[in-house]
């Protein structure tokens, strides 16, 4: 396969890269990515020193210019397109909504337009299970279950999972949307809970948890993730809906409490603070379909998944640091500063 993989300099387009090279010795990936905060080139050092120019190509550009697509499109005879690239983090989005609607959907919308014109035969949109809002003690995410979004940025996702619903039905275009629970694991960027909780706790700085703690995520490690895609990417219907989700249902200060006793470092660490506006309650996937059309499982459980998280930011502390610029300590400044 010859791929467009967009936001393939983020946490898990970056993943997702390294497992098509390292998995498909014939396929070939573009990578489209503006490089905002959340990119970064070192993600894909390895991509480029061993495949650069010849297996992986890398593009620096916008979703939502039509005509570069295109180019691209053309230029590479590109057979399907796997769109990663979004502004991707909830509390952001609560600060300041506008590039969240300019890339997640005029952005998502240009390409998907670029792809039907070109007549590229996949188009994956990677969405979110935080599209259906939020759920009480019982029950999981279906497909079926009504679009709900209650952040900026989950609207901003759900926006662009219709307009894929309408370039099926309107123009049969053979689109597909995968929606995935909560990521962890290796490059993803320290405002995320996990990755966040790592860096202050490695420096023994209080760790924010929002309101009582006891909001739920279903954890999935990126592998298990990129999985899915790519089972999508090959074997999905056209105009399906694909949950995946981690079988890792747990409240916050459990993941938190968790990595503080891998890092052997103490519970006084934990400062609960005001909670994030519009916070969801629980989230779970239910991924039968997944299962029975795609053939899809997670791997990793959590237990495994988290040691070897926090392994990787250990071994990785160069790349951590070199993240932290002058624009992120600025929002954290910003989004924290008064709570802690
Ligand atoms: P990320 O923020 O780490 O990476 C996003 C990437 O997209 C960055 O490299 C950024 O430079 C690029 N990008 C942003 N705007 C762009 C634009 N206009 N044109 C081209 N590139 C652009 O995000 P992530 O956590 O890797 O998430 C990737 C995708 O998966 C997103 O669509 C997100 O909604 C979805 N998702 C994420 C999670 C999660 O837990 N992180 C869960 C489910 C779904
Ligand atoms: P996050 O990683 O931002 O993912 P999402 O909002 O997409 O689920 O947050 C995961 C959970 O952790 C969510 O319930 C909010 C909570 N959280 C905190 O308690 N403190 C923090 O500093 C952050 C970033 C998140």
């Amino acid at each position: 396969m010859r791929l467009l993989v967009t936001g393939g300099c983020g946490f898990i387009g970056s993943n997702f890269i390294y497992h098509i090279l390292d998995s498909y010795p014939d396929d070939v990936v573009v990578n489209l990515d503006k490089l905002t905060y959340a990119g970064n080139l070192a993600n894909m050092e390895r991509a480029q020193a061993e495949h650069g120019g010849t297996r992986y190509h890398f593009a620096r550009g916008d979703i939502a210019n039509f005509e570069f697509v295109s180019y691209l499109i053309k230029q590479y005879a590109i057979d399907a397109v796997v769109n990663f690239a979004a502004e991707s983090h909830v509390d952001r989005s609560i600060a300041d909504c506008s590039p969240f609607l300019q890339t997640n959907v005029l952005g998502a919308q240009s390409l998907l337009e670029a792809s039907r014109r070109a007549g590229v035969g996949r188009f994956v949109q990677v969405s979110t299970d935080e599209v259906y809002g939020t759920l009480g003690p019982e029950g999981k995410f279906t497909e079926e279950t009504p679009l709900a979004p209650n952040s900026p940025y989950s609207a901003s996702k759900a926006a662009a999972d219709l307009f894929v619903r309408a370039y099926v039905e309107t123009y049969g275009y053979p689109a597909l949307i995968t929606r995935c629970s909560n990521n962890y694991g290796p490059y993803q960027f320290p405002e995320k809970l996990i990755p966040l909780m790592y860096l202050r706790a490695s420096v023994d700085k209080p760790l924010p948890v929002y309101g009582d703690g006891k909001n739920v995520r279903d954890w999935i490690y990126v592998a298990d993730h990129c999985l899915g895609v790519d089972l999508a990417l090959r074997r999905g219907r056209p105009g399906a809906i694909y949950n995946f989700g981690g079988n890792a249902e747990m409240p916050n200060i459990k993941v938190v409490e968790t990595m503080l006793s891998i890092l052997d470092k103490p519970k006084n660490l934990i400062s609960f603070v005001t909670d994030r506006p519009g916070h969801d309650r629980r989230y779970a996937m239910d991924y039968s379909l997944a299962a029975k059309e795609l053939g899809f499982a997670p791997r990793y459980d959590f237990t495994r998944g988290i040691r070897e998280t926090v392994a990787w930011y250990q071994a990785n502390a160069d790349w951590l640091r070199g993240v932290q610029d002058g624009s992120y300590l600025e929002f954290m400044e910003k989004w924290y500063g008064g709570r802690l």
